[in-house]
């Protein structure tokens, strides 16, 4: 094991350095994304997906107009990847499968060779350097043939997103044991279905929500897939990657809209699956019908689930995935106030102003504003409404603009949310079992495209090579990861790093 050194000068009268250990079988891992990475979009006989369509028919979509059609070129340089992973001593690599790669149609009558071969190559690299995979089946590369046919609005997509999960399974499970569904269903549907990400489809008040049902389902039917044809043998673990803020009300006034809103914005994601009873978080399916009912519809825009279906969706995880970036302040909208659609998916539908606080410090990406504690309120309060679950947080990470080595902010945020994550574990008795940074190496950040980079490592996207450089953010992330402890400066932020 590494002993911490402190880099810099730490010797501010009162400040106290502490060293904290991670809890005996914590694991650490880095996650990528198929489309963010690969590359090769059209390499062999890879399927079109709902991004390259996107990116294509509509460059506008992308702030700098790029695309990902070559990226890291990870389909390519997979093995610097992987020789990045094992440099950092990480226990664990998410990264995901694309869809249309393994099945270019779509639909499991044809299994592409080259999609097996790239996916087992990477999963033999992972093990043979002793880090573990942690797959992804779905992060939003949707193939477009089945968007054509209605994407995650049809419900037909609940069985073809089981027979896709079956055939990754039965291809990869004897090597996988830990699987993530789907990346993040908040936004698939709200950022896929309001116009925000791929496909674009501005349909929020339907559309959304016929995707929230169905991705719900979807992920289930795979769970379940699992479960009778596979758990068995392999003993593996699967579960859903929710996105999901920390929202606290601006005023004690605001406590009745703040608990709507976290209902509305990631309850509808987790309630479904996490909570003893099923179904829809009670209040939102009550404040949805009373509106849908006021705006003349026949039924709820909420699509009201089966007793099945309800029972199908219960308890289908094996632990909580958690993906957290960062915090809001929410209050009510005044009489007539006007909420921009990138103010957050519960503006429009709840009429919910989400704020920030100006002591925040804003990352490259304006949506990401930095409140640490924000993630230890997260974890307690999935612990009181859940229950003792076991957490694996998914992602967590910080953007800059990419043009530095020495990215301090970054190291700041990791060292930051990483001891809030300490504190819940020691102070709450919240049972995290994993940490997960975003990213291992910059990539195509969707419709930011590469405006803003979440890297440890960096990659230089004007080299045909796509050179890859350790920023300081790694040599740091790689020391918490050998000592298994956080070295922590209390009182003032002396912006040194300790590594
Ligand atoms: C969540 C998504 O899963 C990932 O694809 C994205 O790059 C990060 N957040 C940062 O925005």
């Amino acid at each position: 094991m590494c002993l911490l050194v402190v880099v810099g000068v730490l010797a501010v009268a009162n400040e106290r350095v502490d060293s904290q250990s991670f809890p005996p079988g914590f694991q650490f891992g880095a996650a990528t994304s198929a489309y963010q990475i690969e590359g090769g979009w059209n390499a062999s006989d890879k399927g079109e997906s709902i991004w390259d369509r996107m990116v294509h028919s509509r460059p506008d979509f992308i702030d700098d107009r790029s695309n990902a059609d070559v990226a890291c070129d990870s389909y390519n340089l997979w093995e610097e990847d992987l020789r990045l992973v094992q440099e950092m001593g990480l226990d664990f690599y998410r990264f995901s499968i694309s869809w249309p790669r393994l099945l270019p149609h779509g639909f499991s009558n044809k299994i592409s060779e080259d999609g097996r071969r790239y996916y087992n190559a990477v999963i033999d690299g992972l093990r043979a350097r002793g880090v573990a995979p942690v797959v992804t089946l779905y992060h939003w590369d949707l193939p477009q043939r089945l968007q054509d046919l209605g994407g995650w609005t049809n419900p037909l997509i609940v069985e073809w997103f089981a027979d896709y999960a079956r055939v990754a399974f039965t291809l990869f499970a004897d090597r996988v044991s830990t699987w993530i569904t789907i990346n993040e269903p908040g936004s698939v549907c709200d950022g896929g279905y309001r116009g925000l990400l791929a496909p674009g489809v501005r349909d929020r008040e339907i559309g959304a929500l016929l995707c929230t049902k169905h991705v719900l389902l979807a992920h289930a039917r795979a769970y379940r897939v699992y479960q009778e044809e596979f758990k068995a043998k392999y003993l593996g673990e699967l579960s859903i990657a929710n996105q999901e803020s920390w929202y606290e009300p601006k005023t004690d006034q605001d406590m009745e809209i703040t608990l709507l809103a976290r209902e509305y914005s990631f309850g509808r994601y987790s309630h479904p699956i996490y909570s003893a009873a099923g179904g829809w978080p009670p209040a939102l399916e009550r404040y949805m019908a009373d509106n849908s009912k006021k705006e003349g519809y026949p039924r709820s825009r909420l699509p009201a689930f089966t007793q099945d279906e309800i029972q199908l969706v219960k308890g289908s995880f094996d632990f909580y995935g958690l993906n957290h970036y960062t915090s809001r302040v929410v209050r009510a909208a005044a009489p007539g106030e006007s909420l921009s659609r990138r103010a957050g998916v519960a503006a429009e539908e709840l009429g919910a102003a989400l704020e920030t606080r100006p002591h925040w410090k804003t990352a490259a990406s304006s949506w990401l504003k930095v409140n640490p504690e924000g993630l230890r309120n997260l974890l307690k309060l999935i612990k009181q409404q859940y229950g003792d679950v076991k957490i694996l947080i998914t992602e967590n990470g910080y953007s800059d603009t990419g043009h530095q080595l020495d990215d301090h902010d970054r190291i700041n945020y990791y060292k930051d949310y990483l001891e809030q994550v300490l504190l819940a574990v020691t102070e709450d008795a919240v049972r995290v079992v994993g940490y997960t940074a975003w990213s291992l190496l910059d990539n195509f950040e969707w419709t930011s495209g590469y405006t803003s980079r979440f890297g440890l490592y960096s990659v230089d996207f004007t080299s045909p090579m796509r050179p890859r450089a350790a920023r300081a953010s790694a040599r740091y992330y790689t020391s918490v990861v050998r000592a298994r402890a956080l070295r922590v400066t209390r009182v003032a932020d002396t912006h040194n790093a300790t590594a």
